[in-house]
């Protein structure tokens, strides 16, 4: 079923997402916004905020947000598609649909997850119903698995055959190219096909939605020469790196406790659901990496990590922390009794001590520094001197002030050195990060310091790209656009084209608010919210609109006129900004090769054209520098 987009358009702005809420959330007006107790997460003081101006959500403590039909869709756990139906009928908008014209409408992607549901069927048929599953149902049963559990995580086996997948797949006319794309059969040298996880027990892989993206295999027995696990390949609907298990079960429950274990395999969180431990995720054998970080952090900030006593798992918790502090995510480790896993500690001592063992969670200070004890470097003052100052980097990254802070004294305290000491180590840390960013200060070799306090960061290109001023001018002007002030968009757009944005995903943006407002559609930011594909894109243009501007007079307090003109005296001196500080950096960057020049002639050329750039800016100097206010 389709839903023509103008309808879409139309539901979304006749409904006010502020009474939409308001009928589910208790809702108190501060200044423009409106703010409340979120129903995504556990809190007491309220951090959920909805603006009426964007008609927009947006909790800053878990992060979710988004427009009415998100809200409608997180609150009432619905699909996308009754949100807009259940939204039509209370504002009494009839809703035609445009029947769908076969398969062939369908996109790409929908057809790939609509293979893997039918495949995920036909594995979990497998495992539940047939008489080839007996073997499989026997395993479950020996790792103590109830089938109330096989069924909710659609777990499956697929028969020991060369060709019952396929034949499968043959009967039910599914695209048999779509799926050897999806890696769930393969085609042998002498060109005929096969059934990939033949003999294995099946976990499906879901995305944080629900949906199948993947399918991971076990073998039966533990054989030498057979790998564990197979996994499915990536495909346009799967990205190894950017999926938790687990979490499309878990997530509620992280919200709800406000707070995620983190574990590494499949049956590890399969078995602490079934005891009852449901704000698992998994990361499923790869490193963690800060797409799941990332995605993890939408849900809570703290998380317990809880991987196998092994050194592989303790080198792996030890990258894990870097990118976690990252975030801000408050960090705490458990260390499992040598030879157990969360699988097999859960099973072996039952729910109570397992809960036992996360309340007695090192935080990673205590943690890190047992590691260094362990590997012996507090006996040798050189390597001493190493460790501490090891344990000090992790606080350069903490952005939050007060818990760096504490985390320094903690150090001070259990070496029992003068917290200044400490202090200048990390000054140190931070200094030199910062220097290099301002050595960076050339437009070609531009980066962001690993020492950035930026929250949500969308893309790696950010981290490749900009010098903080400059990145933080192209955000100003993003939020700006957002703001839904027709005559900002149309000096934004007329003076800077979305191509001279240096930031990949800042340029799309761009892009597709200029485009909407040449097209006459909408453009509040519940409306291009709608148009913006990828999720990771929303979530940060959710973040950077609530954020104040660094104006200093308080916009909340006045009126509607005097809030236009002292923004588009904002984005005036913005677009300035910007401009000049382009400008600038080309000057420094042609200054360099100045220097640097091989012969005369090179040499007047490139003072020219600093001579050419130094007009233009003045140019824009006067063009722009308009008083309004
Ligand atoms: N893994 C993988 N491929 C492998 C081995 C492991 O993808 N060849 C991933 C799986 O996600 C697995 C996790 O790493 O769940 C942890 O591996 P391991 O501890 O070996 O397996 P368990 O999950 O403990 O599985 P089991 O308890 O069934 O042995
Ligand atoms: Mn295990």
């Amino acid at each position: 079923m389709i839903i023509p987009e103008n309808k879409i358009e139309e539901i979304r702005s006749t409904a006010n997402i502020v009474d939409i809420i308001a009928e589910r959330v208790q809702l108190r007006k501060r200044g423009k916004n409106y703010l409340g107790l979120c129903p995504f997460h556990t809190e007491k003081t309220p951090s959920f905020t909805v603006s009426e101006e964007k008609q927009i959500y947006h909790c800053f403590g878990c992060h979710a947000g988004g427009n009415v039909f998100k809200f409608l869709m997180e609150y009432e756990k619905i699909s996308f598609v009754e949100a807009v139906q259940q939204l039509a009928n209370q504002l009494g908008i009839t809703l035609e649909f445009e029947e769908q014209t076969g398969i062939e409408k369908q996109s790409e992607q929908e057809i790939l997850y609509e293979i893997n549901t039918q495949v995920a069927r036909y594995f979990s048929d497998n495992l539940l119903n047939s008489l080839d599953g007996e073997i499989a149902r026997d395993y479950f049963n020996s790792r103590k698995i109830k089938t109330q559990t096989m069924r909710s995580f659609g777990l499956g086996y697929a028969i020991p055959s060369r060709d019952h997948l396929v034949n499968f797949l043959r009967d039910k006319k599914i695209d048999l190219d779509k799926a050897l794309q999806l890696g769930l059969i393969g085609m042998s040298n002498d060109n005929r096909l096969y059934d990939k996880f033949s003999g294995r027990i099946i976990f499906p892989i879901f995305s944080p939605n629900g949906r199948v993206v993947a399918f991971a295999g076990r073998i039966l027995d533990d054989k030498e020469g057979y790998a564990k696990y197979l996994n499915s390949p990536e495909s346009i609907i799967y990205s190894k790196g950017r999926i938790l298990y687990g979490l499309s079960h878990a997530k509620d429950e992280i919200r709800r406790l406000d707070k995620a274990i983190l574990v590494e395999g499949y049956m590890d969180l399969i078995s602490l659901f079934q005891n009852g431990i449901k704000n698992v995720v998994a990361v499923s054998g790869t490193a963690l990496t800060e797409e799941q970080v990332q995605l993890l952090s939408r849900y809570t900030k703290n998380v317990v990590l809880l991987f196998d006593a092994d050194t592989a798992g303790i080198k792996a918790s030890m990258r894990s922390i870097e990118l976690l502090l990252r975030r801000d995510i408050e960090i705490k480790i458990v260390s499992l009794p040598s030879g157990e896993d969360p699988d097999s500690f859960v099973n072996n001592f039952g729910r109570e001590k397992f809960e036992e063992l996360i309340k007695q969670a090192q935080n990673f200070l205590e943690f890190q520094t047992a590691y260094f004890e362990s590997q012996g470097m507090f006996e040798d003052p050189a390597k001493a001197a190493e460790a501490i100052r090891e344990l000090v980097k992790p606080a350069a990254l903490i952005s939050d002030e007060i818990k760096r802070n504490l985390l320094i004294k903690a150090i001070a305290k259990r070496f029992n050195l003068r917290e200044k000491l400490l202090e200048t180590e990390l000054d140190k840390i931070i200094s030199k990060t910062e220097k290099q960013v301002k050595s960076d200060l050339s437009l070609n070799e531009m980066k962001l310091s690993a020492y950035s306090r930026e929250q949500i960061v969308p893309d790696d290109s950010i981290k490749r790209t900009t010098n903080p001023l400059l990145y933080n001018l192209e955000k100003e002007l993003i939020k700006l656009l957002f703001e839904g002030d027709e005559s900002v968009v149309e000096l934004i757009s007329h003076h800077i084209t979305h191509d001279e944005f240096i930031i990949d995903v800042h340029s799309e943006l761009a892009q597709l608010v200029y485009e909407s407002h040449k097209d006459e559609k909408e453009i509040v930011a519940g409306s291009l919210l709608e148009r913006i594909e990828d999720e990771k894109l929303r979530s940060y243009v959710l973040e950077i609109t609530f954020e104040r501007y660094s104006i200093p007079k308080r916009l909340d307090d006045k009126t509607a006129e005097e809030k236009r003109k002292i923004l588009y005296q904002y984005a005036l001196d913005t677009v300035k900004n910007f401009k000049l500080v382009k400008l600038d950096l080309e000057i420094a960057d042609n200054h360099k090769k100045i220097e640097g020049a091989e012969s005369e002639e090179e040499r007047s050329e490139l003072m020219k054209l600093n001579r050419d750039l130094s007009n233009e800016k003045k140019m824009i100097t006067e063009e722009l520098s308009k008083d309004l206010v």
